[in-house]
């Protein structure tokens, strides 16, 4: 007796996943199965569609099929692929970092225009996770040198890879420690501190979406009882490692920048200014430090 088995295309397999993810009421099932079937075939996206009939072996699809489950129960994406883009840069991700969020693009920018004009300048990235910014920063601005600072060595493993990849190893100095402390041999001798420092409140963390709550690390969202913990720290401690002049550039949760704003002022902070992100949330906040 002969077995006939039925091949399985590509089309197929890419119908049957969005199906899965759609039935989990996934308003992503169709970009999410796309990346998730492209990356395993190692194709791009849209070559989906221009060979719907080629033919899947057994153990492909058996190995979409375990990452379409995994994505079903909410495992982000990124971590399903390893990676996530970031201002041009593709970066590794794993369970250690926080997945970089678009909004922190804008972060980037701001940090960047106060970059411009200074010929050597060198910043801190405190809190780097990924290394996302300090990649992205040293990527843009060629004669910049940052310190990439974070107090989990796992996140640092990461942030070394991201570098080393990148080819920006020799401008991006990964450093361990608490926020500023690293820094205090430069004191006086910093020209921005970047940050994306935790700052949600942690009564908020369990309402997250569960991509969020239950996958990224809680070290890298809890900002504690008013989401402010760590800025108020990094606020408080910027002024003994900045120049006169230097700034500090943060991103920041919703309703708090008349907050943090004070905060700045209070340390001898000038020039203090907000700016919105593409919702319209008023999103980073900046200072000089002096007048
Ligand atoms: C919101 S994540 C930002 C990650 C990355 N900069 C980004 O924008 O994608 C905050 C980061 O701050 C780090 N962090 C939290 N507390 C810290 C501390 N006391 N000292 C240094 N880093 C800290 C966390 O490990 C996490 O990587």
């Amino acid at each position: 007796m002969t077995t006939v088995l039925s091949a399985l295309s590509v089309g197929v397999l890419l119908r049957e996943s969005v199906r899965r993810l759609e039935a989990a009421s996934f308003p992503s099932a169709r970009r999410d199965a796309e990346w998730l079937l492209a990356t395993v075939l190692g194709v791009e996206r849209f070559h989906l569609y221009l060979e719907p009939a080629q033919e899947v072996a057994g153990s492909v699809a058996a190995r979409v099929r375990a990452l379409i489950e995994r994505r079903a129960a909410h495992e982000p994406l990124q971590h399903l692929l390893g990676f996530e883009d970031f201002r041009g840069l593709r970066l590794r991700v794993t369970p250690d970092v926080l997945i970089p969020r678009p909004e922190t693009e804008g972060l980037v920018e701001w940090a960047l225009e106060s970059l411009a004009p200074l010929p050597r300048p060198v910043a801190a990235d405190v809190g780097t996770g990924s290394g996302a910014i300090a990649c992205a920063l040293a990527a843009a601005c060629p004669a910049l040198e940052v310190l990439a600072i974070d107090v989990s060595l796992a996140a640092l493993a990461v942030a070394t890879a991201n570098a080393r990849a990148l080819g920006l190893a020799r401008r991006v100095r990964i450093v361990a420690g608490d926020l500023l402390a690293p820094l205090a041999a430069l004191a006086g001798g910093l020209d921005m501190i970047v940050a994306n420092p935790p700052y949600l409140p942690s009564a908020s963390l369990p309402a997250l979406p569960p991509e969020v709550a239950r996958f990224e690390p809680r070290l890298a969202l809890d900002g504690g009882p008013d989401g402010l913990r760590v800025i108020r720290r990094i606020v408080a401690e910027a002024p003994a490692v900045l120049r006169p002049g230097g700034a500090l550039v943060m991103e920041i949760g919703e309703e708090q920048a008349g907050g943090v704003a004070s905060l700045l002022a209070a340390e001898g902070f000038s020039g203090i200014a907000a700016r919105r992100d593409l919702r319209g949330v008023e999103r980073y906040i900046a200072g000089r430090l002096g007048d």
